[in-house]
């Protein structure tokens, strides 16, 4: 008797739509073909619940995506809600997700596959078998420090335009060390290393950062490996010699800007997945949501264009880490891998060298073909 799984499906705006089809049919190959048996509902996320809702996110969708045992979200956000109240942007809805669930580990490899070692702005044996995990914290910092606003700076005549913007870095220890010991984990099952990145040259947060992650190393995990590095060297080093990292642990802002430049190592940001996981509930799984790292493309929605590889390998980890359906992960990504390495590209993956680009529901098709061959 296999288990059924839920799964709550948010395709969101843009590209999200048609990268997310691509996984349903992935989602219903593992169905049909290694009996995994997964109960579907999809909703709205961003701009289009903000269409039929007025708001991002509505409390409804909220309650099921507490209730799923993993969230699969597409992308949210477009040039027609730039004008939108702060308070109803496409992005709260993501934001919102995040922090109700409570998902305060953000788990975003960054691996470059050897048939696309020359998409990388870098040079090839620079990135070749590049395998690194950024680990970035989720639901605090100044994403959601109070106080946050903007407002008038009434006793300061001297400011030009007389307003104030503010946002708080804030963090508690435990949000650091809960943190840590996903890194430390995590890092246990790959290279038993930790990198933790801050700014405690500047920051007091940064310093109680690199506190506590050495507190958390140095009383329950001794025996991995932990360096320190303030952030500015960590995007240095991390476009020098990316593969002298294997885990790295930062907070919420730098995790932000650290993955976006670790994904264009790989090549495209077309590639990338990520998890973000909370604590274990009742039934032992981790609240969980899968997301590809890029956004909505706006400027190419529509056109069939789009890479759902970032999306599909996001589905990869909801087996790995939601489901415990390791084999079948990897069986996915293989058949990543070897689409690729036979040589199927989509738009974003087109080097100098041209050729012609395969639409979004060709690479789902060619996947599916590696999957049988695979399997
Ligand atoms: C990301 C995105 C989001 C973030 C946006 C869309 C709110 O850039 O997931 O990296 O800043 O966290
Ligand atoms: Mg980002």
């Amino acid at each position: 008797m296999s288990d059924q799984f839920s799964l709550l499906i948010l395709p969101g705006d843009g590209i999200g739509t048609e990268v997310m089809a691509e996984v349903r049919k992935v989602i219903g190959w593992f169905g049909d073909k290694r009996g995994l048996s997964f109960s579907i509902d999809e909703d709205l996320v961003g701009g289009c619940a903000y269409d039929a809702h007025g708001t991002p996110l509505t409390d409804a969708t909220m309650a099921k995506a507490q209730a799923a045992d993993a969230v699969l979200l597409g992308a949210v956000g477009g040039p027609a809600y730039d004008n939108l109240d702060f308070s109803v942007k496409p992005e709260r809805g993501l934001l919102r997700l995040r922090k109700e669930m409570d998902l305060f580990a953000n788990l975003r490899p960054a691996q470059c596959f050897d048939a696309l070692a020359d998409f990388s702005s870098l040079k090839r044996e620079v990135v070749a078998g590049l395998d690194i995990l950024i680990v970035r914290e989720l639901t605090s910092g100044v994403y959601f420090g109070e106080p946050r606003g903007i407002h008038a700076d009434d006793n300061n005549p001297d400011n030009e335009g007389g307003r104030v913007g503010v946002n708080t870095q804030r963090y508690t220890s435990g949000e650091i060390r809960r943190v840590a010991r996903a890194a430390f984990e995590l890092a246990k099952k790959r290279g038993n290393r930790v990198c933790s990145m801050e700014k405690a040259n500047v920051m007091e947060s940064g310093i109680l950062w690199r506190e506590e992650v050495q507190w958390v190393h140095d009383n329950e995990y001794p025996e991995v490996e932990l360096t320190h590095m303030y952030a500015d060297n960590g995007a240095m080093q991390l476009v020098r010699r990316p593969s002298q990292f294997d885990v790295i642990v930062t907070d919420n802002l730098f995790g932000d800007i650290l993955s976006d430049a670790a994904a264009m190592l790989t090549g495209s940001l077309g590639m990338l997945p990520s998890a973000s996981l909370g604590a274990p509930a009742a039934n032992g799984r981790p609240k969980a949501l899968y997301e590809p790292v890029h956004g909505s493309a706006p400027d190419i929605a529509g056109q069939g264009k789009a890479n759902p590889i970032a999306c599909i390998l996001s589905f990869a980890m909801a087996l790995r880490y939601s489901f415990d359906k390791g084999a079948d992960a990897d069986l996915l990504e293989r058949a990543v891998e070897k689409v690729l390495a036979d040589g199927a590209r989509t738009a974003d993956l087109m080097g100098p060298e041209g050729g012609t680009p395969v639409s979004t529901s060709e690479m789902g098709d060619r996947i599916l073909q590696a999957l049988d061959a695979l399997a």
